[in-house]
């Protein structure tokens, strides 16, 4: 794990609200990045004195020594990274957190996105093709016009969408697109009722479900316990002893 200063490469919008931003090493002798794990995080701060705390966001690919995340606005840390342009700083700290274990995955392996829980999934989808792994499948779901879902396909062998408003793929809730019988392993990215909902289902199915969770960070290096959740193996820090978890372990009620 490293603090460095990066370089904004890009910040594109790819839906209303939601960018993707590729950041740089800010010289050409800057330390090379450490490998990153997909489901890892990096927390990202901008120059910006306000708000103080960095915020954690998915690594969503890395190309090189160039990092890509896919972001959703939802207040001021996001905002300032909406508004940064080619060139610009931005302290990025990372690789942080337990991401998804690769080797473990196998079979049938079904990929779950709730709106922008699709981020960490493309780095993840062709980390499970480049281990050979060819019965991927990804369902995504989204409120309205989806995004993040173009670059999945040579790596999954089927893209299935819901959208809450019907205005692509499905109408209804991503959970109407799979059973979970068909799967050998489900993993699940996205807002806590739809993560309860994926893993009641694979509980009933008998299937493995692995999630990646969410929580308010300040530090993200497991100092503060202002992220930990309640688990069959007691309290834990989603920074740390996450973000991703059996889904067996996590207990919802503890949650929103
Ligand atoms: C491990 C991890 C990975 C993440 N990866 C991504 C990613 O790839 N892309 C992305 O867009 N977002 C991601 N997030 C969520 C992102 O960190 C928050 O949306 C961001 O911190 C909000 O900061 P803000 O200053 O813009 O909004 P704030 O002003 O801090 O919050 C705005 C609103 O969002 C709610 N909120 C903020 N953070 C969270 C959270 N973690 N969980 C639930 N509600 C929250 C607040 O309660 C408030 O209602 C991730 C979070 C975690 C923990
Ligand atoms: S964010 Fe501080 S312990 Fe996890």
């Amino acid at each position: 794990m490293t603090t460095d200063l990066h370089v904004v490469q890009g910040n594109e919008t790819v839906a209303p609200g939601i960018y993707r931003l590729s950041v740089g090493p800010s010289s050409p002798s800057a330390a090379v990045p450490a490998a990153v794990q997909p489901g890892q995080f990096h927390m990202l701060k901008t120059v910006a004195p306000e708000p103080l705390l960095p915020r954690p966001i998915s690594i969503h690919e890395v190309t090189g020594d160039v990092l890509s995340f896919l972001y959703e606005v939802k207040g001021a840390g996001t905002r300032n990274l909406a508004a940064l342009k080619p060139g610009d700083p931005l302290r990025v700290t990372g690789p942080l957190g337990r991401g998804f274990d690769v080797d473990a995955l196998s079979g049938r392996i079904l990929l779950v996105a709730g709106g922008i829980g699709i981020a960490p999934f493309r780095y993840l989808a062709r980390a499970l093709a480049e281990a050979g792994r060819t019965q991927v499948t990804l369902a995504a779901g989204f409120r309205s016009r989806p995004y993040g879902i173009e670059d999945f396909q040579p790596c999954v062998r089927d893209v299935r969408i819901a959208t809450e408003d019907g205005s692509e793929g499905v109408k209804g809730r991503v959970t109407s697109l799979y059973s979970p019988r068909d799967f050998d392993v489900v993993v699940a990215c996205g807002p806590v009722p739809m993560m309860r909902a994926v893993q009641q289902g694979c509980a009933e199915a008998g299937t493995r479900g692995i999630l990646s969770m969410e929580a308010r960070m300040a530090c993200g290096v497991g100092l503060c316990l202002g992220c930990t959740i309640r688990t069959t193996t007691g309290m834990r820090r989603v920074c740390t002893d996450g973000p991703v978890f059996p889904g067996e372990e996590v207990f919802f009620d503890a949650h929103a």
